[in-house]
C-alpha cells in the first residue's frame, strides 16, 4: 500500500485514542517494521519497551487507527526523564509510511504532551538521531526546540591494539 491509497477521507476518519493491551502487538510490529533495530537508540525497541510504557505510571501513550482498524501511528510517552520526575520523555513515535505526511505524528505528539502535561510535567523532552530529518521537523513543527547535543562516540573492540 502507498500514500496514495490513502484517500482524503480516510484521513479525516483517523482517531487518536489511548494505548491499550490489545494494540500492543500491533505496535510492536510498525515499530520492528520502521526503525532500524540495529542501531541505536532503535535497538532497546521490544515487547518489554511498549508494555513498561503502558504500565508506567503517568504514561502518555497513543494510538491512531483508521476507521476500518489500521494502526497508522503510535506514540509513547513517560513521567520521568533521568533523575528529573518534573520531565515527562516522548520516547517513541513512528506512523506507516502509507499514513506519512498528513498530521498524523503531530496529532499524536500533542496528544502525548497534553497527558503528560495532566500527569504534572514542567517540560517534555525527546531525543532525536542526527541524521532522522523527519523526526527533527516534526519536533520543531510540534514546538519543540532543540537544546544539548549528545553524540554516541563508539571504538569498536577489534580497533583495539593489546595493551593499548
Ligand atoms: C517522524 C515521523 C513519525 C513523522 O510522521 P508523519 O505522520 O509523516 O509526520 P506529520 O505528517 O505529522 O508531519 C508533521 C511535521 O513533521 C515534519 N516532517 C514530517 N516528515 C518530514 C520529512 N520527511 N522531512 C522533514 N520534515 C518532516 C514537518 O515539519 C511536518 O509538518 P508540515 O507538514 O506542516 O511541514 C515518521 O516519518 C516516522 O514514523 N519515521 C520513522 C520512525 C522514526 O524515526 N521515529 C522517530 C524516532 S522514535
Amino acid at each position: 500500500m502507498t500514500t496514495s491509497d490513502v484517500t482524503t477521507t480516510e484521513m479525516a476518519a483517523i482517531a487518536i485514542r489511548p494505548l491499550d493491551v490489545d494494540d500492543v502487538g500491533d505496535v510492536l510490529k510498525l515499530g520492528q517494521r520502521v526503525y532500524d533495530l540495529t542501531v541505536k537508540p532503535y535497538t532497546s525497541w521490544s515487547l518489554t519497551a511498549v508494555a513498561t510504557h503502558l504500565d508506567g505510571e503517568g504514561a502518555s501513550c497513543w494510538v491512531a487507527r483508521a476507521a476500518d482498524g489500521r494502526l497508522a501511528g503510535f506514540v509513547l510517552g513517560s513521567v520521568g526523564f533521568d533523575q528529573r520526575r518534573d520531565w515527562g520523555n516522548l520516547e517513541w513515535i513512528a506512523t506507516d509510511p502509507a499514513f506519512r505526511g498528513q498530521g498524523i505524528a503531530a496529532r499524536l505528539v500533542t496528544a502525548c504532551c497534553r497527558g503528560l502535561e495532566t500527569a504534572g510535567v514542567r517540560a517534555v523532552v525527546t531525543d532525536v538521531e542526527s541524521r532522522n530529518e523527519a523526526s527533527a521537523g516534526l519536533m520543531r513543527r510540534s514546538g519543540f526546540e532543540a537544546g544539548a547535543t549528545v553524540t554516541l562516540f563508539v571504538r569498536e573492540v577489534a580497533d583495539i591494539a593489546p595493551g593499548g
